[in-house]
């Protein structure tokens, strides 16, 4: 497997083999981590860190992950650089290709991204935008494989907003690999048709099914992942909050969603997630709507089937095996 010089922008662009192959590399640069066993192979590189949008996981996986590798990041916070506003994308592509060896991005519109990528001849790295979160996927991945030992077969329910980055992802990477997608949410959150016709077909490769339901009970049945994420993401207003909770409520995961799933199954979720009042933002929610846990209730996210903080780990070793793979010039 060679993947040097490729960018990793979304999974549409990688096959399942591919895909696999950074969650094989994934697990074992963890083990090494655990071990002790240095793996700096990477010294003397230099990646650029352009964030236009908020980050605690993907900013820390990538600095430490870097750091790891020998390499030395560069932090562009959302309003440090002159990006979009006194430099187009196109231009800050081609400045930054010249002085590091991989850009991350993490921003809006996929658009954005793969323009960075057109002309940094470099490899980037989608650290998340509106439509997709490729990172998370390989930490997710990462984190069903080692609760269940393998990745075909397994049904995994997302309920909440299925229209955005996670609730995309998920369904492009379940469809490659021949898992069970189930988008449960109202019928207003499905993912667009386009995307769900392109799984659908990767799905008859691949042996997934991909189900878009309003029915919490039927759909939580026999799951093995049941996955949320926030229903207003970064970048929406603020005003959507009351049609979200009045359109999202019923698909809140709650102890009734785990137990008709069953005591095999897990909680997931990309984390930062409002299961309790302390954030100002889940105050705030509880003083206007009177709602005190929003997508997952707090129960849940502490229970002994959640697996939050194993996914927000995986997110650091995930993040280098693409770091590696990308970069490197011989990882095996
Ligand atoms: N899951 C995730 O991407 O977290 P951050 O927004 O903290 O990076
Ligand atoms: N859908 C969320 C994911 C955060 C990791 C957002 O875009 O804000």
């Amino acid at each position: 497997m060679n993947l040097t010089g490729r960018h990793f922008l979304k999974l549409k662009d990688y096959t399942p083999e591919e895909i696999l192959y950074l969650v094989d590399l994934a697990q074992r640069l963890k083990k090494e981590k655990k071990q002790g066993i240095p793996h700096a192979h990477l010294t003397g590189k230099n990646i650029a860190l352009i964030f236009e949008k908020t980050s605690t996981r993907t900013r820390c996986a990538f600095e430490v992950a870097a750091h790891d590798l020998g390499m030395h990041a560069t932090y562009l916070d959302p309003s440090a650089s002159q990006i979009g506003k006194k430099e187009s994308i196109r231009d800050t592509a081609r400045v930054l290709g010249r002085m590091f060896d991989g850009i991350e991005y993490r921003g809006y519109g996929q658009d954005i991204v793969e323009e960075l990528a057109k002309y940094a001849s470099v490899p980037v790295w989608n650290g998340l935008t509106n439509e997709f979160h490729p990172t998370q996927m390989l930490a997710d991945l990462l984190t069903i494989r080692e609760r269940f030992g393998r990745l075909k077969g397994i049904k995994l329910v997302y309920m909440g907003d299925a229209r955005y980055n996670m609730g995309n992802s998920l369904m492009v990477v379940c469809a490659k690999l021949g898992m069970h997608f189930v988008a449960c949410t109202s019928k207003n959150y499905f993912p667009e048709k386009e995307l769900t016709e392109y799984c659908r077909k990767m799905a008859e490769e691949s042996g997934a099914t991909i189900t878009l339901s309003e029915d919490v009970h039927a759909s939580a049945a026999g799951a093995d992942v049941i996955y949320t994420d926030v229903w207003v993401s970064m970048g929406e207003p603020e005003e959507v909050w009351e049609a979200r909770i009045r359109e999202l409520l019923p698909y809140q995961v709650n102890r009734a969603v785990m137990e008709q799933a069953g005591e095999q199954a897990i909680f997931m979720h990309c984390l930062p997630a409002y299961h309790d009042l302390n954030t100002s933002v889940g105050r705030s929610i509880s003083e206007k709507f009177g709602l005190d846990e929003i997508e997952v209730t707090d129960e849940v996210f502490e229970s002994s089937q959640s697996v939050v903080f194993d996914e927000a780990e995986n997110r650091m070793h995930t993040i280098k095996a693409v770091m590696l793979a990308t970069l490197g010039e011989n990882v095996d």
